[in-house]
């Protein structure tokens, strides 16, 4: 089997072949993902939404995403996992950041982590490479300023987001997000610089694709977003089974001598 590093990674583009990758929180999902062959699994901050219920991906702590990480890359064998620096764990300073996504990768297993930002963190970026860290980088929306763009709408400024793809691919990026981003700003960008563009709405012309984990398998609760495509309705087939086991118990149908020790 061919397990993924950064370097195959950034091989994938060179090579043509698209890049597949999911989000993932814990041991038993990274397990599936895996074995379906999927390349890449982040552990997005995005846990905070869709694992703990937050309206925002801001409150997960550094903690938390030590602990879920170390699930996921428990639950892997082939694809490269990477983990998310939540919210205020690089913005205060490049010592800080080289400390907590040191503690990311010594006490996860995960082979990289991601930090939103482009020219603002390149310095960060070029610090954590020096130090051994390979960074993917995240552009266009970036979810942890939200309370400062007031949402999440599509970024069209084309010339801002290819000076900041190239300055993070400058600092040593091994690859980078692009969330919410006009297809032809993507397309642009896809062309433009040497490191793999990971896309999330942002068209077909990236050289990969990632998606939110619940997304993908029907399970999100409330509104799931335009880019998003459902292969799967699982959160009717787990409330029909809990529906029916319910029923059974309530019924005495479950547990049967099937189910029984003599
Ligand atoms: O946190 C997350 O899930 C992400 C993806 C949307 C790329 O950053």
């Amino acid at each position: 089997m061919e397990k993924l590093n950064v370097p195959k990674f950034r091989a994938m583009k060179a090579g043509g072949r698209k890049i597949v990758m999911l989000t993932a929180y814990d041991y038993t999902m990274a397990r599936l993902l895996d074995t379906a062959g999927v390349d890449g699994l982040l552990v997005g901050d995005s846990l905070a939404m869709v694992v703990q219920g937050h309206q925002t991906t801001l409150p997960v702590t550094l903690e938390q995403m030590i602990y879920h990480a170390s699930m996921v890359a428990r639950g892997v064998q082939r694809a490269l996992v990477v983990a998310d620096m939540p919210f205020l764990s690089y913005q205060l300073g490049i010592r800080d950041a080289i400390a907590n996504a040191g503690r990311v990768l010594k006490e996860t297993g995960c082979h990289a982590v991601k930090l939103e930002g482009g020219a603002d963190q390149a310095e960060v970026i070029a610090a954590l490479v020096r130090a051994g860290i390979p960074v993917m980088a995240h552009l266009g929306v970036m979810p942890q300023s939200v309370l400062q763009s007031g949402g999440y709408s599509v970024q069209r400024d084309a010339s801002r987001l290819v000076a900041d793809a190239k300055a993070v691919e400058q600092a040593g990026a091994f690859a980078v997000v692009l969330e919410c981003i006009a297809a032809d700003t993507a397309a642009q960008i896809t062309k433009q610089v040497s490191i793999p563009t990971i896309g999330i709405g942002a068209g077909s012309h990236c050289d990969g694709q990632i998606q939110v984990l619940h997304d993908l398998l029907g399970l999100t609760v409330g509104k799931v977003p335009k880019h998003s495509k459902c292969y799967a309705d699982l959160k009717s087939l787990a409330i029909a089974a809990v529906t029916r086991y319910c029923e059974e118990v309530r019924s005495g149908a479950f547990p049967t001598e099937e189910q029984s020790f003599k």
